[in-house]
């Protein structure tokens, strides 16, 4: 069994091998609707429970579809209604009881040692759901999709960030260096990744260009990822942090600097990042986006129990 935690510390092959059988699956599956499993429901008799003490629409409906498809089951467990936590009891014994009942163990959460501590109580495997440092799930997935839309691989394509340095860039950032893609970030001074995320990516003999200047940042650009600039339980002040933004925003006239091809991704929810007109224009793929978290996350969940094809 293996966890899914971080993508920096999963090896570059086993991230390839699941965007391969992503794709397969997703292929073989073309006709068949939403609920109906996959013909050999690898993982049929499993049960499957995630946990979110945050916020979710995209990756709680999409795990569970992906866990049906597998001929798996799922079960959505509330924080506040367990013993964990309020309740009192430790989280050791709260991983002893989910590696009874369950087969795997997702968990969203605003405390990545809460996940490194439940990694090494569980006997099962654990899967991030999107922690402060990153949010694999989301990133892979955003890889698969932008080798469906281009039809090559990420690795010959320029891929341009412009927003926060946050927990999806971090996990964008561990893509460029396992996918070996380049990868440009637009951001104010301010908002940099931090120096040790900078430290690992020149440890692994890559580099990654940082830009204060968004129009500098999007040249050459194949594809152009954003994400909220207040994220879900961000402790900062609000409008001082929209404001340091204000020059960041994707409208069409930034886009119009990248390759003409060039089209746009954003994991969702969004907020004042990204106009209406890019969003919702010709370039978005967004809605194609969240529709691949399903079939990314089917061959996460059979990596995690060792079943990748
Ligand atoms: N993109 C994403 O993870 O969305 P949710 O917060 O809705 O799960
Ligand atoms: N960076 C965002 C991603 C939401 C999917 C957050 O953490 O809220």
């Amino acid at each position: 069994m293996k966890h899914f935690i971080n993508l920096k510390d999963i090896s570059a092959s086993d991230l390839r091998k699941i965007i391969l059988d992503a794709k397969k699956r997703k292929n073989k599956r073309k006709k068949l609707s939403t609920l109906y499993p996959d013909k050999d429901q690898p993982l049929k008799g499993k049960l499957f429970i995630q946990m979110y003490e945050k916020q979710s629409s995209r990756t709680r409906l999409s795990f569970h579809i992906a866990i049906n498809q597998l001929g798996a089951g799922s079960i959505t467990v509330k924080a506040s209604e367990l013993h964990l936590g309020k309740g009192g009891e430790s989280l050791a014994d709260t991983a002893k009881i989910l590696s009874t009942y369950g087969d795997g163990f997702m968990l969203r959460t605003d405390s990545d040692k809460k996940i490194e501590d439940f990694s090494k109580n569980l006997t099962i495997p654990i899967i991030n759901l999107l922690s402060p440092s990153s949010h694999p799930c989301q990133v892979l997935s955003d890889v698969f999709t932008v080798e469906e839309i281009k039809k090559k691989p990420i690795s010959i394509l320029n891929i341009c960030w412009i927003g926060d340095c946050n927990n999806v860039l971090n996990s964008l950032i561990a893509a460029s260096v396992k996918f070996k893609f380049k990868l440009n970030i637009g951001c104010p001074k301010n908002y940099r990744p931090p120096k040790f995320v900078m430290d690992w990516v020149k440890k692994n003999k890559r580099k990654i260009n940082i830009f204060n200047d968004p129009k500098k940042a999007v040249k050459n650009a194949d594809v152009i990822f954003s994400d909220k600039v207040v994220s879900l339980n961000d402790k900062v002040n609000k409008t001082k942090k929209i404001g340091d933004f204000k020059n960041f925003k994707i409208d069409k006239k930034l886009m119009s600097l990248s390759n003409k091809q060039s089209v746009f991704l954003h994991c969702l929810p969004r907020g004042d990042e990204v106009s209406d007109e890019v969003f919702l224009g010709k370039k978005s793929h967004v809605w194609q986006q969240a529709l691949n978290r399903v079939h990314v996350q089917k061959s996460i969940l059979l990596y995690c129990l060792g079943k990748l094809r």
